[in-house]
């Protein structure tokens, strides 16, 4: 029998997935999980219930790792938001995708297998991704069949197939954010239950007492936070679990999949909205005027080309290296203060400031301010010619 590879997360899709791919396809299943920190219990779930299914040979990938230093990193650099959303899910894709393909390889599988919808985001952004680096053919079982929800939970139930413990919701969590949609959600005007947040506390819950956090970063990714010193991944849980604490990160959009449709989406991403930020306002005291005007534009590209699932796109290479290039200055310290659901940068320093205390101060007798006056008098000529003309007409 040939062998197809599919990306196993225990959930409903995926689930059904290996029961279809043995059964409508006439394939020898191999699951794998990827694990970019999702719930641990999550992970192991998927291991159980593979084998349970009955799967030839189920695998778990630790890529939390390099999920942080070559994926969330390089978003945090370009401060990658997208409508509003700090793509967490989307940036998870490539790397899952690019894992499964590795498996595929080793195992001489014929095929490569998802449970996406026909609907959503993350079937471009597997598929991209698994074309870019293999010839192998893709099977998507619940596109094909063009299954609905219900649909699938009737075929799970008829194959026996155990079914994680049912939120309403359609769920996505990884190290940079959790995303949570569907159900009551699907209507814009029906607010996000307080028990479906599961990384924010409500505003009216968080400390009352504020708290103050230094930041560290060197060449513009976070390095220490209040002086100590945290590798990629504890730096990325710790940000969460402090801001979520204080109620930093609840985001509620309307968002524009990439076929087009507008989804309704809340997302959980303190610790991404906490560094991108500080980052930013690292950036603010570093970058020329310029500089500033076209990270903006850069940031904008970045962030399109992650949503729609286009990470192996040169343009992405391209800027990059731009990227790196600029952040090689993006050094120092972000002072923050939250505060029930409020993030405000109180303070930053940087040996590669451009800003002239001296220079700008009210008290600085050292500049004659009178020198100004012969550029001031042709500022805004063109204005001036302008406004003339027409009052002569
Ligand atoms: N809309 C987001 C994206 O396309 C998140 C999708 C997350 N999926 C989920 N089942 N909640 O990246």
């Amino acid at each position: 029998m040939e062998k197809v590879v599919l990306a196993f997360s225990s959930g409903l899709d995926t689930s059904v997935c290996i029961k279809l791919l043995q059964e409508k396809y006439n394939l020898e299943v191999i699951t794998a999980c990827v694990d970019v920190g999702q719930p641990e219990n999550e992970v192991e779930r998927s291991a159980t219930v593979a084998h349970e299914i009955g799967v030839s040979k189920h695998y778990t990938v630790d890529a939390k790792q390099e999920f942080a230093e070559n994926f969330i990193f390089k978003a945090i650099k370009a401060n990658a938001v997208y409508e509003g959303y700090p793509l967490s899910t989307a940036l998870a894709r490539p790397l899952i995708a690019m894992k499964i393909v590795e498996i595929a390889q080793n195992e001489g599988a014929v095929a490569i297998s998802h449970g996406c919808t026909g609907k959503g985001n993350d079937q471009f952004r597997f598929e991209s991704t698994i074309r870019s680096s293999s010839d192998n053919q893709i099977i998507a079982p619940v596109r094909d069949l063009n299954l609905t929800r219900s649909e699938e939970i009737e075929y799970a139930k008829k194959h026996n197939i155990p079914l994680p413990v049912f939120s309403n919701y359609s769920i996505d969590e990884n190290l940079w954010g959790r995303s949570i949609e569907g159900d009551i959600l699907e209507d814009p005007m029906v607010e996000m239950p307080e028990e479906a947040f599961n990384w924010t506390k409500s505003s009216t819950d968080a400390p009352d007492e504020p708290l103050k956090l230094e930041i560290e970063f060197k060449e513009g990714v976070p390095v220490a936070l209040d002086g100590k010193k945290l590798d990629p991944v504890e730096m990325i849980k710790e940000c969460n679990r402090i801001a979520g604490s204080h109620g930093i990160g609840r985001i509620d959009i309307m968002e524009d999949r990439i076929i087009g449709l507008k989804s309704r989406e809340n997302y959980e991403t303190p610790g991404a909205v906490l560094i991108i930020t500080a980052h930013k306002a690292l950036e603010q005291i570093v970058f020329t005027r310029d500089e500033l005007k076209f990270t903006a534009n850069v940031s904008q590209t970045y962030s399109e080309l992650i949503y729609n699932g286009l990470w192996h796109e040169p343009l992405r290479e391209d800027l990059d290296c731009l990227i790196d290039h600029m952040q090689k200055r993006v050094f120092g310290i972000v002072r923050v203060r939250l505060h029930k659901g409020n993030l405000r940068i109180i303070g930053r320093k940087s040996p590669f400031s451009l800003y002239q205390e001296q220079a700008v101060s009210f008290e600085d007798k050292e500049t004659d301010q009178r020198e100004i006056v012969g550029m001031i008098k042709n500022y805004g000529i063109q204005a001036a010619c302008y406004q003339n003309i027409c009052k002569k007409e």
